[in-house]
């Protein structure tokens, strides 16, 4: 099959001539219900068309005025989707139109982009955004992506990834929500409402994708594309619930892993695919590969020909092919053999036309051509982004409560190789951000302090042997009041095909942060990175550490706000920061050990350096003891904080339960349920948790139905815990399938 502008044969259109001639085009009748809409569009097309459908191919790659016009006329009519790399509406109407105008049935195409943290307004990343806790931030945060994709032409974006980090080596878990299965599912579903709002078709929404499916965070080792082995146990367990509360939650498409699992890669293989997605979680969107994941079956050893790869992804229920044309190369001669059923492929494309439907492209293909500044960085957009970012950091130490600097904190001098670094602040997946819309950490102090309150002085790279900037860093702290380091990771570190075999960062950042503690001037160090990193040795030397991750467009103003005092620090980490990267995985919900006082590294501590939940504040909340109660056939929780510090600030009471035994042995503790609230310096507000057994105390077995066992149980929160006893029989909710009893 022709891979230009498609040319459909003159048999197929005798076909599709009869097909039109036999009645009313309901697909294209908006009053029609979309089933019947599809229907009616899929007994319509060829199979050359359908091949087309389940095709996504890339455009807006290089647009310089001499290119477009090629590229565009590239772009077959009849592509089911583009990735589009453009930020400019004509060239989108342009691509659209030939879909719409040109090709037969005027299927339109569907555009997708990853915008993951942002589309131009560049959020934290992911990561940093599960620290602050704050759902209702984060899905705001991905409406207003939706709202500038789509007036920029993209209709779908590959987000949100909610693969559970397991190593943080492996440099995609800046991408995702942190170690926790529960906490990961509820910001990917808070994500998927924000990105989808209340309808898909308005001009707001946009498709949501959850992705990797699944278990690509167990590449072994953290070194990207590895191979993964996962039990049935951990797969139930810790990969799939936050991808079943993103399906929850309506998610519109998934994309499946480049990882195999235990020698069956993700692309193909039916049970994930089919049995799991569609089966038993009921999923109505459709699943698209990742990139060249179909083509790669052949690396991973699964499929000696492209034929092959593309027999074995469709077959395990891979409706979209990205970017390497398999489907469009094989698809035809193997259903003409009959080694792939047409049925399938009708499947495939049912899916991806019903997804179009909702999304109204049908009606409304085009777009409006607004002005850039219609379209992005509005400045409620701004203001959002700075908010969630000061929600995200979390403060790791402050001895003697340096921070917050307060209003007047004499001269402060500003160090390191992020203070005026607008671009690594963007962190890793920054969609159509542009470093010159970021604010930086000194134009933020700046704007604070004035400027002759801030003398910058870099100082020191981020790698390297330049030594060459120390003794004027250090002359500058000395004729400052206090010293406030930018350090940490470039963008590049994380993200895809990033991992690192150490966490820790380079030397010469070490050796600049312990000579400029040197100089006897307090020591606020700020960490900007997209994974945790080694603090340890930093921590012995900073009076303040803080974790900024990769904090986008308005991160400086963030800092700012936060070093300031204006805003109360209240991120708590979604990942546990290891002693050293010799500790890896490392993860608080680990199964139980044998000997759990013994068997720990013999020459490193057992202990984290930070851990998950941990996160200081500047003021102190006093934990009451935790009140266990039955009611009805429940167990509700209440326990009183208490905010017994000198300033106002939000709290998160993270919830655990342990089960102190069970058939299949429970991890240590598990994170069930969260709150933050906001505590007013001196007053008391009481947090609960209604226990629903069947939810909070069940766990999956190895084939993912739901057990519950009684027992005796603790919930954990904030250092307390408290025991309370399940007695069976206990009535289980008819609406929850796979519950069952032993
Ligand atoms: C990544 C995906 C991404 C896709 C499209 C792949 O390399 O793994 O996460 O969505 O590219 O850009």
């Amino acid at each position: 099959m022709t891979k230009s502008v498609s040319i459909i044969s003159s048999a197929a259109v005798i076909v599709a001539l009869v097909a039109s001639c036999t009645g009313a085009e309901v697909y294209k009748d908006p009053s029609a219900p979309v089933g019947k809409r599809v229907e009616d569009l899929l007994s319509r097309m060829t199979r050359e068309e359908k091949i087309w459908q389940v095709t996504q191919w890339t455009y807006g790659k290089n647009m310089n005025e001499n290119n477009v016009e090629k590229e565009t006329k590239a772009v077959s009519p009849y592509v089911g989707s583009i990735l589009f790399r453009s930020t400019n509406p004509a060239y989108y109407n342009m691509v659209q139109r030939k879909a719409v105008e040109e090709s037969r049935l005027g299927i339109p195409m569907i555009c997708g982009f990853d915008a993951i943290h942002g589309y131009r307004t560049i959020f934290p990343i992911p990561l940093a955004q599960a620290c602050s806790w704050d759902t209702d931030l984060v899905e705001k945060s991905c409406s207003v992506t939706a709202a500038e994709s789509r007036r920029s032409g993209v209709f779908w974006t590959f987000s949100p990834m909610v693969d559970v980090a397991r190593d943080s080596r492996w440099g995609r878990v800046a991408e995702g929500y942190g170690e926790d299965p529960y906490l990961s599912g509820v910001m990917g579903a808070a994500a998927v409402r924000g990105y989808q709002g209340e309808s898909l078709d308005s001009d707001n929404s946009i498709a949501a994708c959850l992705k990797h499916f699944a278990g690509y965070a167990y590449s072994q080792g953290g070194r990207d594309y590895q191979y993964t082995e996962i039990s049935s146990q951990s797969l139930w367990e810790t990969v799939l619930p936050p991808f079943e509360a993103g399906v929850k939650a309506g998610a519109a498409t998934v994309m499946s892993s480049f990882n195999d699992i235990s020698g069956t890669p993700a692309s193909a293989s039916p049970y994930l695919l089919t049995e799991v997605l569609r089966d038993k979680w009921n999923f109505d969107g459709f699943v698209v590969s990742d990139w060249g994941s179909v083509e790669q079956l052949q690396s991973q050893g699964v499929a000696a020909t492209p034929a092959e790869a593309c027999e074995k992804a469709i077959e395990a229920g891979l409706d979209m092919d990205m970017v390497d044309d398999v489907y469009l190369d094989n698809l035809d001669s193997l259903i003409t053999s009959g080694a792939v059923s047409e049925k399938v492929l009708d499947e495939a494309v049912r899916r991806i036309l019903m997804v179009k439907f909702r999304l109204g492209l049908f009606e409304k293909p085009y777009i409006e051509e607004l002005p850039e500044e219609e379209r992005w960085l509005l400045p409620e957009y701004r203001t959002l982004a700075r908010n969630l970012a000061a929600e995200t950091f979390v403060l790791l130490e402050n001895k003697d409560e340096v921070l917050p600097l307060g209003k007047k904190p004499g001269k402060i001098a500003l160090l390191g190789p992020l203070a005026d670094n607008a671009y690594d602040l963007m962190g890793s997946w920054n969609g159509q951000g542009d470093s010159s819309d970021v604010v930086t950490i000194l134009d933020g102090l700046v704007s604070e302090y004035g400027r002759n309150s801030v003398k910058y002085v870099r100082g020191c790279p981020f790698e390297g042997n330049d030594r060459s900037g120390f003794s004027a860093a250090k002359a500058a702290v000395r004729s400052c009041d206090v010293a406030v380091l930018c350090m940490g990771e470039r963008m590049k570190w994380s993200g895809e095909n990033a991992s690192r075999a150490s966490l820790a960062l380079p030397q010469i950042q070490e050796d600049f942060i312990r000579e400029i503690a040197s100089c006897g001037k307090p020591v606020v160090v700020l960490i900007s990175s997209g994974r945790p990193v080694e603090l340890s040795r930093i921590a012995e030397r900073a009076d303040a550490l803080m974790a900024i991750w990769q904090p986008g467009t308005e991160g400086g103003n963030a800092v700012a706000d936060v070093l300031s005092g204006k805003v109360n620090p209240s991120g708590k980490l979604a990942i546990t920061f290891p002693y050293s990267s010799e500790q890896q995985p490392s993860f608080y919900n680990q199964r139980r050990s044998a000997r759990p006082f013994m068997g720990h590294y013999q020459d490193i501590p057992k202990t984290p350096a930070y851990e998950f939940g941990y996160g200081l504040s500047y003021t102190d909340f006093e934990y009451g003891e935790i009140r266990v109660n039955a009611e009805g056939e429940n167990f509700v929780a209440e326990v009183d904080v208490t905010n017994i510090g000198p300033a106002d600030g939000s709290e998160t009471v993270l919830w655990f339960i342990s089960d102190h035994y069970a058939s299949i042995s429970r991890p240590v503790k598990e994170l069930k349920h969260f709150e933050k609230q906001f505590i007013p310096a001196g007053e008391s507000r009481t947090f609960r948790f209604e226990i629903e057994p069947g939810q909070h105390l069940s766990y999956p077995d190895s084939n993912g139905d739901m057990v519950l066992e009684k027992g005796t149980f603790s919930v954990i929160a904030g250092g307390h815990s408290a025991d309370f006893e399940l007695k069976l029989p206990y009535r289980i909710d008819r609406t929850q399938k796979q519950t069952k009893t032993i």
